[in-house]
C-alpha cells in the first residue's frame, strides 16, 4: 500500500476534518463579535464527499480523524455522519474537539459509536462570567454539564484551555487542581494570533515556559512520555488521577513529529495548520475525479508540506495569519 510520506521522512496518518465552518459561540480569540462572513452551504463539503476523502486516506495509511469546526455539532446531522464514519473499518479512532454547547443530549449515542474514543473539549474557565466574556455567550453552565457527564462516561475527555494573556492565567492552578479527582488530561494551549482581526502583540503570548513556570510553581510533576505525534507534552502529579498537558501551538516546536493534515469544511486541502491552503478538494471531486486520481493527488501534495509552521507561514500568498481559527478548523 502506498503512505502518505512527506519530503522530511514524516507519514500522515491524521486527519482533522472541519466539519462546518459555523459556530454557535464567538470566542474572543478565534473571530470577532459579530461573527464571520459564513459560506453558502453548497459550498460545502457534503457528508458523503466527506466520507469519500477519509476513505481515501485511510487507504493511504491515515488511521485517525479529528472532526472540528467551527462546532462540528452545530453542523445539521452531524450524529449520522459520525456513524457513517464508524463504517470506515481502517479507521482506528474518530476524535471530536467541541465547545461541548450542542453536547449533552448526545453521550449516550456517542458511547455507543465504538469508534468514537476521545473528546477534546474546549474550556478557557470554570467562572461562568468570565467564560461569557471569552465566548460572547452565556452557555457556561450547559458546557459545564457537559464536561461532568463526559467526565463519567466511557469516552476520554480532554480539557483545552487556550491560555490567555491577562484573562484567565489565574485559573491554570485550578483547572490543575481539576486533575486530582478527575481522569481527565488537562491542557493549556499557547494562544495563536487567528482571530479574524489580524496579527497580535507576540509578547503578550503566554508561552509554553511560561506556562510550564506556573504549574510548576503551585505543583511538583513528572514528565510523561507522550505519543511521539503528540501536540502536547504531558505530565504527571503525584496523587492525582488525570494528567496536565501544554501545546506549544505558537512557538511550534511541534512540527519535527507533525503526523497531521487538514480539511477544511469547503474542501480546501491544507498540509499545516499556517500554510493557505494547498488544493480544493471539492472542485476535483465534483468535477469527476475518480479514487485513484484522488490518492494520486494526496501523494503528490503531501510531498509539498513545510518543515514547519514557520516555513508555512512566509510561503503563504495571502499575507499574514489573520483568518479566524473556525474556518481553518483548529
Ligand atoms: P489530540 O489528537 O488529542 O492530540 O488533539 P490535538 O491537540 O491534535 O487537537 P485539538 O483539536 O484538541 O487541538 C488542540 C490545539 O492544538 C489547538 O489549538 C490546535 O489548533 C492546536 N494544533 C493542532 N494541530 C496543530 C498543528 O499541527 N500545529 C500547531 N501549531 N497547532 C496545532
Ligand atoms: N489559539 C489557540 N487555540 C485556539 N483554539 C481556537 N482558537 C485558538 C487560538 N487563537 C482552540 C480551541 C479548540 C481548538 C481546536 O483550538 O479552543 O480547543
Ligand atoms: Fe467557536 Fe471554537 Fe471559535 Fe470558540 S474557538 S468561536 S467555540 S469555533
Amino acid at each position: 500500500m502506498s503512505k502518505l510520506i512527506d519530503a522530511f521522512g514524516r507519514q500522515i496518518s491524521y486527519v482533522r476534518l472541519a466539519v462546518t465552518d459555523r459556530c454557535n459561540l464567538r470566542c474572543q480569540y478565534c473571530m470577532p463579535a459579530q461573527g464571520i462572513d459564513i459560506v453558502p452551504r453548497k459550498e460545502l463539503l457534503t457528508y458523503k464527499e466527506m466520507y469519500r476523502i477519509v476513505r481515501v486516506l485511510t487507504e493511504l495509511g491515515v488511521n485517525k480523524v479529528r472532526l472540528t469546526g467551527g462546532e462540528p455539532f452545530a453542523r445539521k446531522d452531524f450524529m449520522s455522519f459520525l456513524e457513517m464514519l464508524s463504517y470506515n473499518d481502517l479507521l482506528d479512532a474518530i476524535n471530536i474537539t467541541t465547545n461541548g454547547a450542542l453536547v449533552s443530549k448526545h453521550i449516550k449515542t456517542l458511547e455507543k459509536l465504538k469508534k468514537v474514543k476521545t473528546i477534546n473539549l474546549s474550556i478557557d474557565s470554570l467562572h461562568a462570567d468570565k467564560f461569557a466574556k471569552i465566548t460572547r455567550r452565556d452557555v457556561f453552565p450547559e458546557v459545564y454539564k457537559t464536561f461532568e457527564l463526559l467526565e463519567k462516561s466511557s469516552l476520554n475527555l480532554k480539557l483545552n484551555v487556550v491560555v490567555q494573556s491577562g484573562f484567565n492565567t489565574d485559573e491554570i492552578v485550578d483547572f490543575v487542581a481539576l486533575t486530582k479527582e478527575k481522569n481527565i488530561a488537562v491542557r493549556f494551549i499557547e494562544e495563536m494570533p487567528f482571530n479574524g482581526k489580524g496579527q497580535r502583540n507576540t509578547e503578550e503570548v503566554w508561552n509554553y515556559q511560561k506556562i510550564l513556570n506556573e504549574i510548576q510553581s503551585n505543583y511538583t510533576i513528572v514528565p510523561l512520555a507522550s505519543e511521539k505525534s503528540s501536540t502536547s507534552r504531558n505530565f504527571a502529579l503525584e496523587g492525582h488521577v488525570g494528567t496536565v498537558g501544554i501545546i506549544p501551538a505558537f512557538t511550534r516546536t511541534i512540527c519535527n513529529d507533525c503526523n497531521r493534515i487538514r480539511v477544511t469544511s469547503t474542501g480546501t486541502f491544507k498540509n499545516c495548520l499556517f500554510d493557505d491552503g494547498v488544493f480544493n478538494l471539492r472542485d476535483f471531486i465534483r468535477n469527476g475525479a475518480s479514487n485513484e486520481e484522488l490518492k494520486a493527488l494526496f501523494l503528490s501534495l503531501i510531498k509539498e508540506k513545510p518543515e514547519n509552521g514557520f516555513v508555512a507561514e512566509a510561503n503563504r500568498k495571502q499575507g499574514n495569519v489573520s483568518e479566524s481559527m473556525s474556518t481553518i478548523g483548529g
